[in-house]
């Protein structure tokens, strides 16, 4: 970032003034209370970002609405509620819609506990099998015998659930909590490798999967556990809703007429994830849900995430970045340069970054078109480099977000020393992993 840069340790809660470029060293061991540790997800930001952002811009009120537009697995949303605020989430992923559910969502404990029970009994039963079959044609790839068999029968018994027990938003609750219990399991049980971003089977460093039923049994206490202690804490009257659509069109639509009261997210960055990629062996076990059981079907999704690099030939066959500018010239001479760089892909890259920040303003200009003027957006960011060209993402932004209504009131920076998530957001081209929050307001 610019000026002098100020580095300062803090341990757990961020100072609710942050000077100007200071980037914080954080500490935090509190990363997986509540609700959120229950699954792993892709550059999740820590929920001291969000309790920070809360504290500072909605103090001590209560019932006030807070939008996250990127809300991935919800870290906003889960602080959100804890503080005693309504919460919206928008997401393009559905395995991330679903997953936000589970863990905004309180459930009745004890009808939880007949319900664990009865999977519990059901599962120990001799010769009791799985009807589940994935769609996916090389399963024997990502699993063992032993966990295909395993994680279809606990597939199957939940969603025996609604004629077991009868039809009721509890239940209907209550089995998405199984399901996405079921889904946190399936990487560890897999042959895949259980870190890495990408889904990969090593053939140098050979994985013995973990035991599927007993892990499934562990997790359940645990999610057990963690929803009650949410459940006893968040005011049942607050809403969530969490939206399963793009954040860089429609969004009068999609929200209706409502005022929000604070946006804290963390938008994808360039090139970095593929989300869907990350998920693919819980898609071949829960993706007949959202219709993205099988890789093909995966695939054809993917173009439609902001920062994908996954686009098809024709987007980009015609782009040049000396015709096709976004005005800010800095970054129009970067693009350029990429796309001098990047000819052995036919320009892909250049296309990418380009593509980012066009939909990156696409959302700006949604956004400011729906917000109060005054309303603060905090919005977190890492830099990046592509095809080896290294580009400041957070000036860039902070220079369309401003020309679409908002102005920057504050940036600073900062590292996590005690990484307790995994998949966390080295993934992005050898550039150090410091976070940038920007913090707008809504002229
Ligand atoms: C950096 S992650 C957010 C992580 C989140 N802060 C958390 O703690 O879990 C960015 C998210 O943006 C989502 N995304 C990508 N393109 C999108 C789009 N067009 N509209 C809405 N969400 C999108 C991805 O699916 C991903 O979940």
């Amino acid at each position: 970032m610019i000026g002098n840069i100020n580095h300062v340790n803090i341990r757990e809660t961020i100072p609710v003034d942050v000077e100007r470029n200071t980037i914080l060293n954080i500490f935090t061991n509190s990363v997986t209370n509540y609700t959120h540790g229950f699954h792993k997800y892709p550059a999740k930001f820590i929920p001291n970002i969000p309790r920070w952002a809360i504290d500072k811009y909605l103090g001590t009120k209560k019932g006030k609405l807070v939008l996250d537009p990127f809300c991935g697995s919800g870290t906003t949303l889960v602080e959100g509620l804890l503080a005693g605020h309504n919460v919206i989430g928008i997401d393009i992923d559905p395995l991330s819609a679903m997953i936000v559910k589970v863990k905004t969502t309180p459930v009745d404990i004890s009808q939880l506990e007949i319900i664990c029970h009865w999977i519990a009994a059901e599962i120990e039963k001799q010769g009791r099998e799985g009807t589940f079959k994935p769609a996916c044609t090389n399963i024997n790839h990502w699993f063992t015998a032993d966990a295909i068999n395993k994680l279809s029968l606990i597939r199957t018994l939940i969603g025996e659930i609604p004629e077991r027990f009868e039809h009721s938003r509890q239940n209907n609750d209550i089995s998405d909590l199984l399901l996405i219990c079921f889904s946190s399991i399936i990487r560890r049980v897999s042959n895949a490798d259980n870190e890495s971003q990408k889904t990969y089977v090593s053939h140098t460093k050979v994985k013995e999967p973990e035991e599927t039923i007993s892990l499934f049994l562990e997790q359940l206490n645990f999610f057990k556990e963690r929803i009650a202690e949410f459940s006893v804490r968040v005011d049942p009257k607050l809403s969530r809703q969490i939206i399963c659509s793009s954040s860089a069109e429609g969004l009068k639509t999609k929200l209706g007429e409502i005022i929000i009261d604070l946006v804290v997210t963390s938008p994808p960055y360039i090139k970095a994830i593929d989300y869907i990629y990350n998920q693919m062996v819980e898609l071949f076990w829960i993706g007949d849900l959202f219709d993205m059981q099988t890789q093909t079907k995966q695939n054809a999704k993917k173009e439609y995430y902001i920062g994908t690099k996954h686009l098809p030939k024709r987007k980009y066959a015609e782009y040049t970045p000396f015709r096709a500018t976004l005005g800010i010239s800095k970054l129009d001479e970067k693009l350029q340069e990429v796309y001098e760089k990047d000819r052995k892909n036919g320009h892909k890259h250049a296309y990418i970054a380009f593509k980012y920040f066009t939909d990156m303003e696409k959302h700006f200009a949604e956004l400011a078109s729906y917000l109060d003027p005054n309303t603060h957006y905090v919005v977190v960011v890492g830099d990046c480099s592509v095809s080896g060209v290294p580009f400041e993402t957070a000036e860039f932004l902070i220079d369309i977000a401003e020309r679409n209504d908002f102005r920057i009131t504050n940036e600073w920076g900062y590292q996590i020393k005690n990484r307790y998530m995994r998949f966390d957001r080295k993934g992005r081209g050898g550039i150090i992993a410091i976070d940038w929050v920007l913090d707008f307001i809504k002229e």
